[in-house]
């Protein structure tokens, strides 16, 4: 699967590197070739010295180098490769990937590539934990770039344990078999796909509003994924706190109401599939002015139902789209509610997922879905939300295909 598949492995500064060592074997072990960055903090926990005699290639370190430049230099090295991995990506990689930060040789390939990422994030359970590092990974899982562990466990740093360890080289190997399996169906070139994420905001007054948890996360995943296979995206987005995706013409919405319109407006697509959480019920007269409290008393809210936009555009009478795929968040009994669901709506497929509490979904940075067809259910691992997405394109191309 990895025959004369190029690699482009760029090395942080974190003490993980090491096992980057491993990595370099196993991929070359497969056929693969492997192209090496190291950052300048990696080049003290690895010497190039090391690192190209197992890759068996030049090792690049320099931005501001002569030779190299005129030889293969950093946009020849950041586009002649098939998928470009980071591990380990230390905090302070990712917080320049996130910024488009480009101030050594490996930050600048970062920006300067037009290939898919893998990144294996390692570093300290509280550098992982911290708001920053957070920040910054939703902005990279928006941008589309997939992501292997960390994993949990003891720290190189004594008495420290937790969330942080570098994922091991074989897992690491997986996530790039994994990749390369999924692209090789994925194309979605020509193709033209909508999708929603998000909540909904419905109002009461001007100032207050109902909504839900949804933080839009996995839609997002899903437009990038879609147009990094090649489609053509539109994403209608509710309110969300992330950053639109690379590529996709991105369309922001308060309401339900104004969610179906943007939707309508946007047919004929190939293929819909509705993430956002839409609120099942708005509040029938919303006031025009902000209700203020008073000896009226408590305001009861008369709710009515919104439109049901996953149904209206599965049974469209001229401009239903060829796939419509539809999301079920559930709380329990998943699966029986998400089949009961896909009748109901008339969509191809639900993409059902657990999100009680316990799970962490709504906002979380992982997903566990159950792929529900009339004809069967899927069980996929749990895995990011990038790589949920990368899946669901790549099954999307397949079924497009047979419908050919
Ligand atoms: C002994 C040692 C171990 C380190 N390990 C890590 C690590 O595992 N993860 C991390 O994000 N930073 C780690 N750092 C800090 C990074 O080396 C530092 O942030 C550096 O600027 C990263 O540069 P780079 O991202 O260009 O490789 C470590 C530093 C030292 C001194």
């Amino acid at each position: 699967m990895l025959r004369n598949k190029r690699i482009l492995l760029i090395i942080g500064g974190g003490i993980a590197a090491y096992k980057c060592l491993e990595l370099v074997r196993r991929l070359k072990e497969r056929g693969a070739s492997v192209r090496a960055i190291l950052t300048p903090a990696a080049q003290q926990f690895v010497t190039p010295l090391t690192v190209g005699a197992l890759t068996g290639e030049r090792v690049f370190t320099d931005l501001f180098d002569l030779t190299a430049e005129h030889d293969i230099g950093h946009i020849r090295l950041s586009r002649e490769a098939d998928l470009v991995v980071v591990a380990p990506a230390t905090a302070d990689l990712m917080a320049r990937m996130a910024h488009g930060i480009a101030d050594d040789l490996a930050s600048t390939a970062l920006i300067a590539t037009d290939k898919p990422v893998l990144i294996a994030p390692a570093m300290n359970p509280r550098m992982w934990a911290h708001p920053a590092t957070r920040r910054n990974l939703a902005i990279l899982e928006a941008d589309g770039i997939t992501r292997i562990g960390p994993n949990a466990g003891a720290m190189a740093e004594r008495d420290e344990f937790g969330e942080g360890r570098m994922a091991e080289p074989m897992e690491i190997l997986a996530a790039i078999e994994g990749h390369f399996t999924h692209v090789g169906s994925a194309t979605l070139t020509g193709r033209r796909i909508l999708v929603t994420s998000g909540p909904t905001h419905e109002p009461i007054d001007p100032v207050r509003y109902i909504a839900n948890r949804s933080s839009g996360k996995q839609g997002h995943a899903i437009a990038a994924a879609a147009a990094a296979a090649g489609a053509q995206v539109v994403l209608v987005s509710g309110p969300v706190d992330l950053p639109d995706p690379p590529n996709v013409h991105t369309i922001h919405v308060e309401s339900a109401r104004e969610m179906l319109a943007a939707v309508e407006g946007n047919l004929p697509v190939d293929v819909a599939i509705f993430t956002a959480a839409v609120a099942d019920w708005r509040v029938a007269d919303a006031a025009d002015q902000k209700i203020k409290k008073g000896p009226q008393g408590t305001p009861a809210l008369h709710l009515v139902e919104n439109p049901d936009i996953l149904a209206t555009i599965s049974r469209h009478p001229t401009l239903r789209p060829h796939l419509v795929i539809g999301f079920a968040a559930e709380t329990e009994k998943v699966v029986e509610h998400a089949r009961a669901k896909l009748a109901r709506k008339g969509c191809d497929l639900i993409v059902a997922n657990d999100v009680s509490p316990a799970h962490g979904v709504m906002g979380g940075d992982t997903n566990t879905v159950h792929l529900v067809s009339p004809a069967q259910v899927e069980d996929w691992p749990t895995a990011s939300k990038a790589e949920v997405a990368r899946r669901l394109a790549a099954r999307i191309a397949t079924l497009l295909e047979g419908q050919a």
